[in-house]
C-alpha cells in the first residue's frame, strides 16, 4: 500500500516537472485544450512557448511567449481583440490542414484558412516563429506573417504588416499606436485612434532626407538580424546597445506609444532597453492626452486640462478635455486663455504666417470661427500658429511659446473671487 503511494506520488512529480513539459508539434486530428495545463508547444530549446494565455478570470488567447522571462512575455497572439472562454476552448489541426481555433461553444474564433492533401503539422520554431509545415518541409502557413505588437530576430516587416500596440499595460487589445511603412515607402510611428489619427516620430520639420531616409526604395523590407542590427529598406538603421550574437530581443510597439528594442537579461528573466528611437520623449506621442489636454513628463507623462476645463473620462485621459461653455461665432464676444510654455502638435490653418505682429495673429484667430486658439512664439521672428484643433498638447520648458486658447469674454473674470 505505502509503495503503491510512494510510486504515484512519483508519478505525480514527474508529470509537473515543468522544465520537461510541453510538446515539439501538434498533429493532425489533434488538439491543445484550455483547460489542460501541459497542452502547449515547445521550441527545440525551450526559448519559446505557444498555448493558451490567461488575459482575463474566465478569458484566454492562443499566444506565443517567452519561456523564461518574468511573467512570460507574449510576442504574438492569434486571437488579442477576441479572447475565448477558459472552458471548453480549444486550438485544432484539422485533417485537411486547416488550424482553427474555438470558443466553448465551438464556434470558430481564427483559423490559419489553410488546406492540405498532404500530411502537415503544427511546429514553433526556435525563433518564435509557429509554422504549420508539410513533409516537404514547405511552410504553409506562420505566425511571422501576421505579427501582433512585436517583431522578433529574423521576422521581416514588410509592405502590409503593422506592429499594433497593446490598449494598456496588461490589457492585451489593439491599442491605437502603430510602426509601419507609410504609402511614400517610410517607417513611421502614428497614433491611429478613434477620432484622428497623427503621426509622430520622424519628426516633420525637415524632409526624410535630413534624417538619412529614402522614400526611394519601395521594396518596403525591414529585419532585426541574430546580431541586433535593424535594417530597413528606407535606410533606418540602428543596432542594440549591446551589439552581437547571444542576447534574446524583441523590438516591441509598446502600448504607450514608444517602439523600444529590449534585450533579455537570462540571470533575472527582466528586459533591458537596448534601442529607443530618436527624439520621442514621451509627450511628443500624440494622442495620449485628446483634446484640450496637455502633457506633461515628469517623469511618467501626465496629462492635465486648461483651467475652466474637466476631464471627459477620469479613467481615459485621451478622451480629452472639455469646458462648459459654447464659443461663439462673434469675434467680440471672444477672448484668451493664456498657457505660457505650452503647444499643441499639428492643425495649423491654412493662415499660418510668419513675420506678423502679435495683435494681427490674435485678431485672426478672433475673426475665424475655425480658429480654436492659436500659439505665438515671443522670439521676433513673428511666427503665427492658428490651430482648427488643440490636440497632441504637450509642455515645453524652456520655450518662448505661449498657447492662446479661445474662450468666451467675461469667461475667466466670472470665475475670478
Ligand atoms: C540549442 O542549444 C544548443 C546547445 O546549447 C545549441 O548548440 C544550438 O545552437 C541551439 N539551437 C538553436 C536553434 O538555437
Ligand atoms: C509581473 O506581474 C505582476 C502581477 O501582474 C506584476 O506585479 C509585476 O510587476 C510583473 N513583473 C514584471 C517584471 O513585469
Ligand atoms: C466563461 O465564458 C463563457 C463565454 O463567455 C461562458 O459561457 C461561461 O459560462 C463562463 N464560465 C465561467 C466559469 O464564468
Ligand atoms: C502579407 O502578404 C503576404 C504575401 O502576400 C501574406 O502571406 C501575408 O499573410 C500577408 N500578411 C498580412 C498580415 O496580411
Ligand atoms: C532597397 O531595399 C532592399 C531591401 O533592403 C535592398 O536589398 C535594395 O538594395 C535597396 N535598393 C536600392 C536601390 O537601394
Ligand atoms: C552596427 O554594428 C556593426 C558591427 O559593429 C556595424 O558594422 C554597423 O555599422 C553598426 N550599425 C549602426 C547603424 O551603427
Amino acid at each position: 500500500m505505502e509503495v503503491l503511494k510512494f510510486l504515484l506520488l512519483l508519478l505525480f512529480a514527474a508529470t509537473v516537472d515543468w522544465s520537461e513539459a510541453g510538446l515539439s508539434s501538434l498533429r493532425q486530428g489533434s488538439s491543445l485544450k484550455v483547460e489542460e495545463e501541459i497542452d502547449f508547444l515547445v521550441s527545440l530549446n525551450r526559448t519559446f512557448s505557444s498555448g493558451f494565455y490567461k488575459v482575463g478570470t474566465n478569458a484566454s488567447c492562443y499566444s506565443i511567449w517567452f519561456t523564461n522571462s518574468v511573467n512570460k512575455t507574449v510576442v504574438w497572439m492569434a486571437n488579442r481583440d477576441k479572447p475565448v472562454s477558459g472552458r471548453g476552448s480549444k486550438l485544432t489541426l484539422h485533417r485537411n490542414g486547416n488550424l482553427v481555433l474555438t470558443d466553448g461553444v465551438g464556434s470558430i474564433v481564427w483559423s490559419t484558412n489553410t488546406f492540405s492533401d498532404a500530411s502537415v503539422e503544427a511546429r514553433l520554431l526556435e525563433t518564435g516563429n509557429l509554422v504549420l509545415i508539410n513533409q516537404a518541409k514547405e511552410v504553409l502557413w506562420q505566425s511571422f506573417d501576421s505579427p501582433t505588437d512585436t517583431l522578433l530576430p529574423s521576422q521581416k516587416l514588410v509592405r502590409n504588416t503593422t506592429l499594433v500596440s497593446m490598449r494598456s499595460q496588461g490589457t492585451y487589445l489593439s491599442g491605437f499606436y502603430n510602426f509601419k511603412f507609410s504609402d511614400s515607402n517610410v517607417l513611421y510611428l502614428v497614433y491611429n485612434g478613434p477620432q484622428f489619427s497623427s503621426a509622430y516620430w520622424p519628426k516633420t520639420d525637415g524632409t526624410v532626407f535630413d534624417i538619412g531616409r529614402t522614400p526611394y526604395n519601395s521594396s518596403r523590407l525591414a529585419i532585426l538580424d541574430e546580431a541586433g542590427q535593424f535594417i530597413s529598406s528606407d535606410n533606418l538603421m540602428f543596432n542594440a546597445s549591446e551589439y552581437g550574437i547571444g542576447p534574446k530581443r524583441r523590438l516591441t510597439m509598446d502600448y504607450d506609444g514608444i517602439l523600444r528594442l529590449y534585450s533579455l537579461d537570462e540571470s533575472t528573466g527582466l528586459w533591458e532597453m537596448s534601442w529607443v528611437p530618436d527624439g520621442v520623449d514621451a509627450c511628443l506621442v500624440h494622442g495620449l492626452c485628446g483634446a484640450y489636454g496637455i502633457c506633461t513628463y515628469k517623469p511618467q507623462p501626465t496629462c492635465s486640462c486648461p483651467y475652466g476645463f474637466s476631464l471627459n473620462d477620469p479613467s481615459d485621459r485621451s478622451k480629452g478635455c472639455s469646458a462648459s461653455f459654447d464659443l461663439s461665432n462673434d469675434a467680440t464676444k471672444s477672448d484668451f486663455l493664456l498657457l505660457p510654455n505650452t503647444d499643441y502638435y499639428g492643425y495649423d490653418l491654412d493662415t499660418y504666417a510668419l513675420g506678423i505682429s502679435f495683435s494681427a495673429c490674435r485678431n485672426e484667430c478672433l475673426t475665424d470661427s475655425r480658429c480654436k486658439g492659436f500659439g505665438y512664439a515671443l522670439d521676433g521672428k513673428g511666427q503665427c500658429f492658428p490651430k482648427s484643433f488643440l490636440l497632441n498638447g504637450f509642455h515645453m520648458p524652456n520655450t518662448l511659446q505661449i498657447m492662446h486658447v479661445k474662450i468666451p469674454k467675461g469667461f475667466l473674470s466670472k470665475d475670478e473671487v
